[in-house]
């Protein structure tokens, strides 16, 4: 994961750990259930999966062979690949700028599981029932100096270790991630256990096309490129740490599983416990932090259960972030000749800064929450520079990057069976979909 020096993976599954690293994190554990949650279930997944597997996975395909040929960071390989043409480097500064709002509202988000990780160890959330749960919360959320204090928290490690290279969290990645996906598993497995799988089930995977409707199609699509770490050149950078001999398919394909397994995983985690209890939710996006104290409360070791998980959902985030700040430190720090310290700093307290107005607007100041900054900003990026992103490299994949240099990054079988139907995705399906998703939730249609 160093930048500058173009060190390589060690092999195709340190790479596939590293961006599964990068892919899994909030966005499974904590968006994509609430989102689910708020937009009805069935259809929502439904295009969620479509969108993952028909208009995603062939970009995290494009991004990777664009970033293994060029072998530089996102805007270096625009520029490089288009000779230096204004139009592919404005993509570049988009990819930053998606990186930058990201981060600045997800570390508001990962400080939430910090607070709730220490509230485990201190019996506090212990005391709590499923009529509790969801105020205890909403009241935390309303509190300036803890949301501010944790997103501070969480900016500084985050820079802390972009600053001293990440050569020890990937070791780490190796085991948390595991580790997460275990313990998502047992707690789902325990939910399904005391509260039943048929309601879960049914909402999941029973679908009503009157659900319909723009506004959750552009959200389904956006979560699927918000998830997968798609659309501002993540995955890019990542690829062009890759051996040559590595198969761009089929670590693509493990990203992708695993990403999309995590997801579902942690539905069933929380859901069995809303629908059994019958918790009232007024906010879908508090339910990783409600559902699942209920459950932990009813456990022998729950408070240890509890620090453990919060723990891993902490350390799940902190490989994200660090994915997004590497990029845009990188950048800053090729672009303008400034040392690596410097721009590191730099680059952290200005996120921090914009977080700020996110910390504040869930409560704690009535004049972001009045702004919605954080839904904003989270719309504005997951719904459209995202999707937009991931739609423009799709499109400079198919139609600017040679043919020649393409193909070598394919072996044989793949360029007889995958490269053909891959061209035809990424030069049309891919970028007609994400048009036509976004040209529908304008309004274009009607
Ligand atoms: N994919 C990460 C998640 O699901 C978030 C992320 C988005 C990370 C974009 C990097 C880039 O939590």
């Amino acid at each position: 994961m160093a930048a500058g020096n173009r060190t390589q993976w060690s092999s195709g599954f340190g790479f596939v750990l590293a961006a599964v690293g990068s892919a899994v994190g909030l966005g499974n554990i904590w968006k994509f259930p609430y989102m689910t949650h708020s937009n009805g279930g069935g259809l929502f997944v439904l295009v969620y999966l479509l969108a993952v597997f028909i208009v995603a996975f062939p970009i995290v395909i494009a991004e990777m062979s664009l970033g293994r040929s060029a072998r530089l960071n996102a805007m270096g390989t625009f520029k490089k690949l288009s000779k230096n043409s204004p139009f592919w480097k404005g993509l570049g500064l988009l990819c930053i700028f998606s990186s930058m709002i990201i981060f600045s509202y997800y570390s508001v988000v990962a400080g939430w599981t910090i607070d709730y990780f220490i509230e485990s160890i201190t019996g506090s959330l212990h005391k709590l029932s499923a009529n509790t749960t969801e105020s205890h919360f909403i009241g935390f959320l309303g509190s300036p100096w803890k949301q501010v204090g944790f997103h501070s928290f969480f900016m500084f490690i985050t820079a802390f270790i972009v600053l001293r290279g990440t050569s020890g969290i990937e070791k780490a990645v190796k085991i948390m991630m595991p580790a997460l996906g275990i313990m998502i598993f047992i707690i789902a497995s325990i939910s399904i256990y005391n509260y039943g799988i048929s309601d879960t089930w049914n909402f999941l995977f029973n679908f009503n096309l009157a659900q319909l409707n723009s506004s959750s199609v552009l959200e389904a699509v956006g979560q699927a490129f918000f998830s997968l770490s798609l659309g501002l050149g993540c995955i890019l950078v990542y690829g062009s740490y890759l051996p040559k001999d590595v198969s761009l398919v089929k670590s693509g394909i493990w990203i992708v599983v695993f990403d999309t397994l995590i997801a579902i995983m942690a539905c069933f985690m929380m859901y069995p416990i809303i629908f059994g209890t019958n918790m009232e939710i007024k906010q879908s996006a508090t339910i990783l932090f409600t559902s699942l104290t209920v459950q932990f409360n009813q456990l022998p070791g729950g408070a240890f259960i509890s620090a453990i998980f919060y723990l891993l959902v902490a350390f799940a985030a902190l490989t994200s972030t660090i994915s997004l700040l590497e990029p845009v430190v990188s950048f800053v720090h090729e672009t303008f000749d400034i040392s690596r310290k410097k721009a590191t700093i730099w680059c952290s307290v200005t996120i921090w800064f914009i977080g700020i107005g996110s910390a504040l607007a869930n409560g704690a100041s009535l004049f972001f929450t009045k702004l919605a900054v954080m839904d904003r900003l989270d719309s504005l990026t997951a719904n459209w520079t995202l999707p937009i992103g991931g739609m423009l490299i799709a499109i400079f994949t198919g139609w600017f990057f040679s043919k020649e240099k393409r193909l070598a990054e394919f072996n044989e079988n793949e360029r007889k069976y995958f490269v053909p139907v891959w061209t035809f995705v990424i030069k049309f399906l891919s970028p007609i979909l994400v048009c036509v998703v976004i040209c529908y939730k304008l309004g274009l249609f009607h």
